[in-house]
């Protein structure tokens, strides 16, 4: 464990880099991630380049000791470049084109684009591959920010069509798989397939709702295909030229939403992940849960340890700042990562820039560059991690309970969510929650992955599978795992139309019900009762019908008070619950805790609210973090004798950790 900074030595004046390296040392920072947006720096017009400056940089970070990210510099076409070849802007969903003046204004599917970039990038590996200060790479920057993943403009239009012709191979079956006959949208031909823009459907919606809905789920698909097949292009370039790591930073859900790009995919040409962790700004105030949960997503991505590659550590916004982050947070926060798989923790960014659209951006270090309140911090962390990481490999926590994580359902449902309110990836932190409050950790899969190390599996409106996922689920429940399956699972097929089954249709015989209709809940809400105690559900009853399944909750409202609302069923050596709706914070937590004690699997501590708890281990040695993230003192009570490897006290049946600390317990 180790952590570093974003760096822009473009930014300031030579003679301050000493300095900054020297601050850098003190805290232990030994690595800093550079050029990420520096194109016209390397190439101020078409015809001519320049690396000197870039020349200067690494070889001062070789002589201070601090070891390089090199981004490719993708995020930021110049000026001179849109100006001459303007077919590498996006368009909107409108179908508008971009403007020049902020970032990530060009089109994934733009062959100019995509040439220049790859021309730069050889150049950029050519020469700095072999590099001793550079020990990693970075492909553009947070891919599909801010909406730019799909992109409406002609040349993806013929993109699109010659990805669908690769898929469907004639155009009758794609009209079949689309139901074209609906609405007359017959096509004959691929040239004629449309991109769904928004405003198709004038009166009722502006967006695109009323366009066709396996259309739209190929389009995301495609588009995701298309992000994915550019970092490619850039990966593949540097390969030829250095064998060091590469990644891309990812974008987290915490605050901002979904980029649209499949991330298990995109991590399968990376050789790690990261992410930016921004947790209070301008734009939002995340939960201490939803970050754990995004962290815990990273180290899923693939099963091994991650960065975050921008860590905030300032107040920070564009035109209004969120809060100055209160004593004990920058740290809080890097234990946070470190302990829910994070090996390396870069802190965005080293110091507030004066000029530009990120003015108000603080980071470690305020305008001035003098050490402040919040370096302090820095320089204890460094110090702890320097530390720590004498005796300790990177921390993993050892996930028994997952998460199924679809990119298909969580597209499908952002197409139509069904009902007013549901947002899948709520709906999946909403059994993220009862964990992290019990200090369970959860891992997320994909319905492909191999689950046989998981005692549960939850898989939440897990609205679509193919022939192989569905298989693998049913073999995952009869050699003896745990299988949750809740409403609006397996009700759709892979094109994004309904299946003809009854509720739940492909999982009908594995979940031993059928639904005999259900009611969304708009403007209601229906109560039931269970194992879980009194319930409520504001989005969705399914009013199942068990088969071969035991009733394990029954509503107690409305017409179909007395019929259930959760079942089991046994399945091979398994057994396969399936909840009809959701529930309320209290009652989801109850049945987590009931589903736990059925598997018996220990739950680690007393919860306290606002404390996380995450077991991890190196492989070699068992640490348990304890984090505090209210902003009170609290007293955690213990079962047994343990060392804080921080304080190196002997805490004996509680650990009392003040507002935004932390202990970190030996468990060997
Ligand atoms: C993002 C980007 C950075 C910077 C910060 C602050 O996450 O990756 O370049 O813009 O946010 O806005
Ligand atoms: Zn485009």
């Amino acid at each position: 464990m180790r952590i570093g900074v974003d760096y822009y030595p473009e930014h300031w004046e030579k003679e301050r880099w000493k300095i900054d390296a020297e601050m850098m040392a003190k805290a232990n920072i030994k690595v800093v991630r550079i050029g990420e947006f520096a194109w016209s720096l390397y190439k101020p017009e078409e015809n001519r380049l320049q690396f000197q400056w870039m020349d200067e940089i690494l070889d001062f970070f070789r002589e201070h000791n601090i070891s390089v990210v090199l981004c490719t510099p993708s995020a930021t076409p110049p000026k001179w470049m849109t100006d001459k070849y303007p077919d590498i802007y996006q368009d909107d969903i409108h179908g508008n084109p971009k403007i020049f003046g902020t970032r990530k204004h060009y089109c994934f599917n733009s062959e100019t684009y995509r040439n220049f970039t790859s021309s730069l990038v050889e150049k950029i590996a050519k020469r700095y591959g072999q590099h001793p200060a550079v020990e990693a790479w970075q492909i553009d920057n947070e891919l599909g920010w801010a909406n730019t993943t799909r992109c409406y403009c002609e040349k993806c239009r013929k993109e699109f069509q010659h990805w669908l012709k690769t898929k469907y191979g004639t155009i009758e079956k794609l009209n079949k798989a689309y139901g074209t006959v609906f609405w007359s949208q017959i096509y004959n031909s691929f040239e004629q397939v449309i991109i769904p823009k928004a405003g198709a459907c004038y009166d009722t919606c502006h967006d695109t709702q009323g366009q066709n809905p396996a259309l739209l789920l190929d389009y995301y698909r495609f588009s995701s295909d298309s992000v994915i097949r550019f970092a490619k292009e850039s990966i593949d370039v540097i390969k030829k030229f250095s064998d060091k790591p590469v990644t891309s930073n990812f974008l987290d859900a915490a605050v901002n939403s979904g980029t649209g790009i499949d991330y298990f995919k995109l991590s399968e040409n990376l050789d790690f992940v990261s992410w930016d962790n921004y947790i209070e700004f301008q734009w939002g105030i995340a939960e201490a849960a939803t970050v754990s949960r995004d962290h815990a997503l990273l180290r899923s991505y693939k099963k091994q340890p991650f960065w975050v590659m921008e860590q905030q550590s300032g107040p920070c916004g564009w035109s209004k700042m969120g809060p100055a982050p209160t004593p004990g947070k920058l740290r809080l926060w890097t234990y946070q990562a470190v302990a829910n798989g994070a090996d390396t923790v870069v802190y965005f960014r080293w110091r507030a820039c004066p000029f530009g659209t990120e003015q108000y951006w603080h980071g470690i270090l305020n305008h001035d560059g003098k050490p402040n309140r919040r370096y302090d911090e820095i320089v204890q962390t460094g110090a702890e991690m320097e530390q720590l990481s004498k005796s300790l490999g990177a921390l993993k926590p050892t996930a028994k309970i997952a998460i199924v994580k679809s990119f298909d359902s969580e597209w499908s449902h952002s197409i139509h969510k069904h009902v007013e309110n549901f947002q899948y990836d709520q709906f999946l932190l909403s059994f993220y929650k009862p964990f992290y409050n019990m200090g369970m950790p959860v891992d997320f899969v994909t319905p492909y992955d191999d689950l046989s190390e998981y005692s549960l599996v939850i898989a939440p409106a897990l609205l679509m599978v193919n022939e192989q996922e569905k298989n693998d689920l049913e073999s995952y429940a009869n050699q003896g795992g745990t299988l949750l399956l809740t409403f609006r699972s397996g009700v759709k097929d892979k094109n994004n139309n309904m299946l003809k089954e009854t509720v739940p249709g492909v999982f009908s015989e594995l979940a031993g019900v059928q639904v005999e209709e259900y009611d969304p809940q708009f403007q209601k809400v229906t109560s039931s009762s269970g194992v879980y105690g009194k319930g409520l559900s504001n989005l969705w009853c399914d009013i199942i019908e068990p088969v071969t399944a035991k009733t394990l909750g029954v509503y107690t409202q409305d017409y179909y008070a007395g019929k259930s609302s959760l079942t089991v069923n046994h399945f091979g050596k398994g057994d396969v619950y399936y909840l009809g709706c959701d529930l309320d914070d209290s009652a989801l937590q109850q049945f987590m805790k009931y589903l736990c004690s059925q598997l018996k699997l220990t739950v680690p501590l007393y919860s306290i609210d606002g404390v996380e708890k995450v077991e991890t281990t190196d492989g070699k040695h068992r640490v348990l973090f304890v984090m505090n993230h209210n902003p009170y003192p609290v007293i955690v009570p213990l079962n047994y004798i343990y060392q804080n490897m921080l304080t190196h006290n002997q805490e004996q049946g509680t650990v009392s950790i003040a507002a935004n600390d932390v202990a970190l317990l030996n468990l060997d």
